[in-house]
């Protein structure tokens, strides 16, 4: 299974916070936003990661990310000119993809939760193409799923004015390599992206994709406006101050998970000095 997380965008909902710097690399919290995405990949066992930036961002991720060795992962980089949706991330990743299956994730999404975890990986246990869907109290805001009565997926919409569920589908993907071709031969939407949704819809009319059902007690955020960034920032501080743990620690990731050695570990530990987040490094050895 490939990872690729989509940092690109210009981040216009945060402006002027995003105006010279990627909404992708300020923190939330204590450490970069596109953390909270790759852990997600990491903790699923997903170390193969094609990371797609702005042109004029790629070097900073670069800097910050570099080949992925320090967190033993392969990370390789790929730029989206302008943006023009979601889906082209299939397209820019087509080499990358080349016939294996891929998990695509939005770089301002933040997930959260046990059952979250338990269930992504689920889904990809199940080798068949999946979403996730979530019940939100503001639809319209996203994409939707609306079931039928025996609970399978019966219409999908783009940010729909008259929304026929409350489930959004958040910025989490898992699709076989076909999604390449797919995503070559949708249309533009009014908006002029290639939309995810339209790729479900094609999947969905051919009755080829399963839904995960996230729990309520799962936290999903999508940071990208300055209220959900804001409660993204809280929600994290106070976890990791009352628990003492830290939530998408790259290198506590792959250090438990047996992906580096504890010489590895040394070399972030020696990067990130005396901060709060290199002190946290040095007491997990
Ligand atoms: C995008 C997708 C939408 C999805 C959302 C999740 O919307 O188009 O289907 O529900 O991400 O974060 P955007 O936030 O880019 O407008």
């Amino acid at each position: 299974m490939k990872g690729i997380v989509l940092a690109g965008g210009t981040g216009s909902r945060l402006y002027p916070a995003t105006l010279s710097v990627s909404k992708q690399l300020i923190p939330v919290y204590d450490k970069p936003m596109i953390y909270y995405p790759i852990a997600t990949l990491m903790e699923a066992g997903i170390r193969d990661i094609l990371i797609i930036t702005t042109e004029k961002d790629a070097d900073a991720f670069k800097n910050l990310l570099g080949d992925g060795s320090l967190l033993g992962c392969e990370f390789s980089y790929a730029v989206q000119d302008q943006p023009k949706g979601i889906a082209e991330a299939f397209t820019i990743g087509a080499s990358f993809i080349g016939s294996d299956r891929v998990c695509l994730i939005l770089g301002d999404n933040i997930f959260y939760g046990k059952q979250f975890k338990e269930l992504f990986k689920t889904q990809i246990e199940l080798k068949k193409p999946s979403i996730f869907a979530i019940k939100v109290s503001n639809p319209s805001r996203y994409g939707v799923v609306s079931f039928d009565p025996e609970g399978n997926a019966e219409s999908i919409e783009e940010k729909p004015l008259a929304p026929k569920s409350n489930y959004a589908i958040p910025g989490l993907y898992i699709y076989d390599s076909t999604v390449v071709e797919i995503a070559k031969n949708i249309q533009p939407s009014e908006r002029g992206e290639k939309e995810i949704t339209s790729i479900h819809q094609v999947y969905l009319e051919s009755g080829n994709i399963s839904v995960g059902i996230l729990s309520d007690d799962v936290v999903w955020m999508d940071a990208g406006t300055p209220t959900s960034f804001t409660l993204a920032h809280d929600f994290v501080k106070e976890m990791e101050q009352s628990s003492g743990i830290k939530i998408a620690c790259l290198e506590e990731i792959a250090y438990t998970k047996g992906y580096i050695s504890k010489e590895v570990l040394q070399k972030s530990i020696d990067r990130m000095g005396s901060s709060d987040y290199g002190n946290y490094l040095k007491r997990l050895i």
